[in-house]
């Protein structure tokens, strides 16, 4: 595996990363019967659904999700009808505490235990209460600093202009690992989405189902310090630097928002398949500008190999169908071999409405 990738060069990692959890820590409002005439008109922001019933806003917040192999390990569970009916600690079903033998970290008790204690500190955490800080230690900080100075580096030429935009608004820096409450409040600010702490992946339905209520599940921990430009999994450096900048720009935060919606209530197959969709968007998106391609999902801006191997030439891009079957996540070498190639975030976003209104109407 080629080292200078990031979080994503295994299939599973990418399938856990869309899963893995980090919920916002803001009091939120649960819904009431007024937002509610079936799950097909559900819409916790306001926006206007295709049944043509407008739903009040609230204070109410996000989703999320987990491997097809542990599909039926879970329940399906009922429409979550806030923030507060999605578990955040009861299913983790992968990392966290738990490595598999080929992670750069299994045979290294102490960054063992230090993944525990905080995997632990997120599942004992309550909405409504600030996310915990953590205590990063100046190892910690060093692996942030080294893959922050690398990553910052190809942004100007490798990152839409809309994450370049948001990331002004963080001040990040090499000295200094952010806490995710101030994240949270940051992008509270600006687009409404709140973070929330989780111990390990999701399950692909409570992922996606907190999207709906602009709440972005996130990791605290971070990759083992071996090989700091490389995890086989989300860290907390993958989650800063490829997911909050993004969530604080209100173009890109409907984008998510929506498929999140269409998430809730729908079938096992439909989450499926909007798994694939926020993979290939949020996760690996890109986006065409004046001067080329750019990179907008999360698993290329933090990640200083792939990012990079967008721009290289050799993988393809196509345009992106919600409707049509999603092809299976494709690797050489370490990387995709297709990205999708969104034109505008309303462009995408529209396309993406439109296929949260026939799944609703579906059901
Ligand atoms: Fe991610």
């Amino acid at each position: 595996m080629n080292s200078s990738c990031s979080a994503f060069h295994a299939k599973m990692a990418v399938l856990q990363c869309q899963f893995i959890i980090a919920y916002h820590s803001r009091s939120t409002t649960p819904l009431n019967k007024k937002h509610f005439c079936s799950k097909k008109c559900f819409r916790p922001s306001g926006h206007r659904l295709g049944t043509g019933i407008r739903i009040a806003p609230t204070q109410s917040q996000q989703l999320p999700g987990y491997p097809l192999k542990v599909w039926n390990a879970i329940e399906t569970p009922s429409i979550p009808r806030s923030i507060h009916d999605i578990p955040n600690g009861d299913h983790i079903l992968g990392f966290g505490a738990n490595l598999a033998k080929d992670h750069p970290g299994y045979h290294d008790e102490e960054y063992k235990r230090r993944r525990s204690s905080i995997a632990d500190m997120a599942k004992k955490h309550k909405i409504g209460e600030q996310i915990p800080a953590i205590e990063y230690t100046t190892e910690e900080i060093d692996v942030w600093g080294q893959v922050l100075t690398k990553l910052s580096a190809l942004y100007p030429t490798h990152a839409c202009k809309e994450y370049l935009e948001s990331f002004r608004l963080f001040n990040f820096s090499p000295n200094r690992i952010p806490q995710l409450e101030e994240l949270s409040q940051i992008t509270g600010h600006h687009t409404g989405w709140k973070i929330r702490p989780v111990a390990g992946l999701l399950h692909p339905r409570q992922f996606l189902n907190g999207l709906a209520f602009k709440t972005f599940h996130s990791t605290q921990y971070i990759r083992h310090p071996s090989n700091p430009i490389y995890t086989p999994e989300p860290d907390i450096c993958h989650e800063i630097l490829g997911h909050v900048p993004m969530l604080a720009h209100p173009d890109f935060a409907q984008l998510a928002e929506l498929i999140g919606l269409a998430s809730l209530g729908a079938s096992d197959k439909e989450i499926w398949h909007l798994t694939k969709l926020y993979w290939y968007t949020v996760e690996f998106g890109t986006i065409l500008e004046d001067d080329g391609v750019k990179a907008f999902g999360a698993g290329l801006l933090s990640s200083f190999g792939e990012i990079q191997h967008m721009k290289s030439g050799k993988p393809i891009f196509q345009d992106l169908d919600p409707f049509a079957k999603l092809p299976k996540m494709s690797y050489k070498d370490g990387f995709q071999n297709m990205y999708f190639l969104c034109h505008s975030f309303s462009d995408v976003s529209a396309k993406i409405q439109s296929y949260l209104e026939t799944i609703q109407s579906a059901n």
